[in-house]
């Protein structure tokens, strides 16, 4: 932002909190406060790391979320992406908000610590999963409030890394909110309160499907190093996003979670292959597809089927069957009901806002009213789930929830430089190994 353009926004700042207490005021920024109550009209500086699609969005819902919220500091490997973005939002309805001169503006793999190391009071982390347990340690330790995407983790080195900052998250009361936004669903809500609050008796089976087509591909090139390459294409690398079950089925998976009450499944069983990917190096070494059976005690069992597939049959269904009852829930449709001894279906015309902007207005007035939001109750166990279905897949083995805890899988370089890149390694079920 231009010096002109931010004394603009200072000024409508100071009137609009002015107007708001009737008496002189000026923009308080929240630093260093994280739960307390942030007075209504002042400042809260956010940070993006990662300013790709859900960085923007996530920035974009910020905005609306609250009055007071500025977009202050950017960050992403390339300038480019930081460009992309800032363009976008400075576009939008909030724009005035977005203030990142290029000194606040951070690349290369350092830029998430630097915009950690500033004055902002919240950050968005929306990067490659990869590198999120990294910037959730600079933004824990810098006392920052956090919205953190999904998934958390991708390798059980990055597991280790996270529970400890949930942990001093809780010990610093920070906020922290996932972006897992099914649970940010009115109607999925509605449904899982039932189901947790014992409307289908005892949950003893699920079933989820998440099948949709494959992510886009940047192709290589020339300038490119094979850093840069896989960095353009982190969906495709498993060190980088995890492989489509960590990177995008674990939306169903959470559910799944989510139906059980956060019970660790005992044992998995898991296949999978990349049956149609392309020979391309722009499709990385991931799989297209997954199906994987979890098994609690007692015989209970949930199996999902997910999918990444071009001019396939496309779905987002989860179905649960309990002792009483079970329910049934459409994501992407508008069904959410349950059948037995206490039949309910969502209505059609009932509240359903943007999932999305839910969480960020949810986040935003938690931080205003100094309640605490505390999503690190459940995404470890998710996160968990999801390397356990991947990990069974690859080795053809079935794998316990021990293994999966006690895992030494480090799947990223020992060192990161913007030129040498892992090799892709494509996972045989019956010969790769369980680590
Ligand atoms: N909750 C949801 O429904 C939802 C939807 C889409 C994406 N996501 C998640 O959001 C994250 C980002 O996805 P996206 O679709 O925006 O991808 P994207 O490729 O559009 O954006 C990711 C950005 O992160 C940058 N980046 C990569 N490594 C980085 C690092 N070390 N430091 C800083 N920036 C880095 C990339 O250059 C890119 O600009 C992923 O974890 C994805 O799973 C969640």
């Amino acid at each position: 932002m231009q010096p002109e353009e931010e004394k603009s926004f200072r000024r409508r700042q100071f009137i609009h909190t002015a107007a708001a207490a009737g008496v002189a005021a000026f923009a308080v920024p929240v630093v260093g406060r994280a739960l307390a109550q942030a007075p209504a009209g002042s400042q809260i500086k956010v940070a993006v790391i990662g300013c790709g699609g859900r960085g923007t969005g996530a920035a974009d819902q910020a905005l609306k979320a609250d009055p007071g919220v500025v977009i202050w500091v950017m960050a992403d490997t390339f300038p480019d992406r930081i460009e992309t973005a800032h363009a976008e939002l400075k576009k939008r309805p909030n724009g005035d908000r977005v203030i990142v001169p290029p000194e606040r503006r951070f690349t290369g793999f350092d830029a998430g610590a630097m915009a950690c190391s500033t004055d902002v009071d919240v950050v968005i982390l929306a990067s490659a999963p990869y590198f999120r347990p990294m910037h959730l340690r600079s933004a824990v330790d810098a006392g920052k409030n956090i919205f953190c995407e999904k998934p958390m983790f991708t390798d059980a080195a990055g597991a280790k890394v996270v529970i400890q900052c949930i942990e001093d998250a809780r010990a610093k009361k920070l906020q922290f909110m996932s972006g897992f936004c099914w649970r940010y669903s009115l109607p999925e809500r509605e449904t899982f309160m039932r189901i947790r609050g014992g409307d289908i008796g005892e949950v003893l089976a699920m079933h989820s499907d998440y099948l949709t087509n494959p992510l886009g591909i940047n192709p290589r090139k020339p300038e490119w190093s094979d850093m840069e390459f896989q960095l353009r294409n982190w969906q495709h690398f498993v060190w980088l996003s995890g492989d489509i079950i960590v990177e995008q089925a674990i939306h169903s998976i959470d559910k799944i979670n989510w139906a059980f009450g956060n019970e660790p499944p005992t044992r998995c069983t898991a296949m999978g292959s990349r049956g149609l990917r392309e020979n391309i190096p722009e499709r990385g070494d991931i799989y297209d597809n997954f199906a994987v059976v979890y098994e609690w005690p007692r015989n209970r069992r949930a199996t999902l089927l997910c999918r990444q597939q071009p001019d396939c049959h496309n779905e987002n269904l989860d179905t649960v069957i309990g002792s009483k009852g079970s329910a049934f829930i459409n994501g992407w449709g508008p069904t959410h009901e349950i059948i037995g001894e206490h039949p309910w279906s969502y209505p059609p015309d009932g509240p359903n806002p943007n999932m999305y902007q839910t969480e960020h207005d949810e986040f935003y007035k938690a931080i205003r009213g100094g309640k605490r939001i505390d999503d690190g109750n459940f995404v470890v166990n998710t996160c968990r789930m999801a390397l356990m279905g991947r990990m069974s897949a690859y080795t053809g083995q079935a794998v316990t929830w021990d293994q999966v805890v006690n895992s030494l899988e480090n799947l990223g370089p020992d060192k990161l430089d913007m030129r040498n890149a892992p090799q892709p390694i494509i996972r045989v079920p019956g010969q790769s190994k369980l680590i």
